[in-house]
């Protein structure tokens, strides 16, 4: 059975600040998919949230880009808009960019990771959602998960995944993309996913047979609108045992709180913190920013499940350690590299700064 799974995501509106969800957003959301489903479009769907984004994980057999399931999503954020504006949750609408729907939402504000396959005996997905950081945040996860034997010991001692995985990698500034294969191109495809404020790993696939692995959310809503507007807070899709990955080497890259940027005004790099969904409420300079992971097997597209993965307590070291690295990066203030460097700063106050002082800058000669 083909089954498509897509998860479509947007920052409605934050309680309090931009620290939460409200209850009231997600039970709108529920309501508006419910129809949905009990109408035939949908097989199954689950509603949640990341920090202050609201996220809608749904499945279905209508293959991804599909107007309908996108015009569904839309419609939903437009309704809890309503919900928050009631409410005058903070930022209410902030990702919604476009006035109007126009056939898909992709560049229009939302983030959308979705991928058609067909579903295995046991099709065991975990679904990544993070808040206050920017698409990029996967790259090195993605890395580990699919290429680094050292995290992986599948690649090494699993026949079905000895002949490794092809990467597709964005760069969301030129609007091109490339293919890389691993093992044999790991170094090249690190000169550039090593960046990943530019290059942004998409889909990931597994060799032979050729088959979608992971997909990840690449918009950048900066580039996007062209000023800061919020960030990404991306999400991913990634498929487990078997020919890919197991559960615990899919987790695994999390127990690093890799340093990702959207602290704080989007404006600061900080480590990315696993924790359960109850949990993605980010306070303490607005963050520091979360990654949540929740897992399902798919039955007929029934999503069975959530579990919440990084609610274990084997996560509690990446937590403390995660608290340690917030503690340390805060100490430099605004100072590079808690700060993020100037070029990332443009989408933020630094344009009207430098407009500003303009006639008080005079040459050193
Ligand atoms: C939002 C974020 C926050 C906000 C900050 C200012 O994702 O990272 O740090 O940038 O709270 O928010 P506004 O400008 O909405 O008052
Ligand atoms: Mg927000
Ligand atoms: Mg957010």
């Amino acid at each position: 059975m083909r089954i498509t799974l897509s998860v479509i995501k947007a920052d409605i509106g934050g309680f309090v600040g931009h620290s939460e969800s409200h209850p009231d957003i997600l039970a709108k959301a529920s309501d508006c998919i419910e129809k949905a489903k009990k109408d035939g479009l949908l097989i199954d769907y689950h509603v949640t949230k990341c920090g202050d984004d609201l996220q809608l994980i749904m499945t279905h057999q209508q293959g991804v880009d599909d107007e309908k399931i996108h015009k569904l999503a839309w419609d939903t954020f437009v309704d809890c808009t309503e919900v928050a504006k009631k409410l005058k949750l903070h930022g209410a609408g902030q990702d919604l960019l476009a006035d109007a729907f126009s056939g898909n939402v992709r560049g229009m504000g939302p983030g959308v990771a979705a991928m058609e396959f067909e579903e295995r005996k046991a099709e065991t997905v975990i679904i990544f959602m993070a808040d206050k950081t920017s698409s990029g945040a996967w790259n090195l996860p993605l890395y580990r998960m699919f290429a680094d034997p050292f995290n992986t010991v599948g690649l090494v001692i699993a026949s079905n995944m000895h002949n490794g995985f092809s990467y597709e990698v964005h760069d969301v500034k030129e609007h091109k993309k490339i293919t890389f294969n691993t093992p044999e191109e790991i170094y090249d495809l690190l000169v550039f996913i090593g960046a990943p404020s530019r290059y942004m790993v998409k889909p990931v696939y597994h060799r032979d047979p050729s088959e979608i692995a992971a997909s990840s959310s690449s918009q950048r809503l900066s580039i996007i609108a062209g000023r800061y507007v919020g960030k990404d807070d991306p999400v991913c899709i990634v498929r487990s045992q078997g020919n890919f990955p197991a559960v615990g080497e899919v987790l695994e890259p999390f127990t690093l709180p890799l340093l990702v940027e959207g602290w704080m005004r989007g404006s600061h790099h900080g480590p990315l913190m696993p924790v359960s969904v109850q949990d993605s409420t980010p306070t303490r300079f607005d963050g520091p920013p979360r990654v949540v992971a929740l897992g399902f097997q798919l039955a007929g597209g029934k999503l069975i499940g959530p579990r919440d993965m990084f609610a274990d307590k084997s996560f509690d070291n990446a937590r403390q350690q995660a608290n340690d690295i917030a503690d340390y990066m805060r100490r430099h203030g605004p100072f590079e590299p808690h700060r993020l460097p100037l070029e990332e700063m443009e989408y933020t106050t630094m344009p009207q700064v430098v407009e500003k002082l303009e006639g008080r800058f005079t040459s050193l000669e």
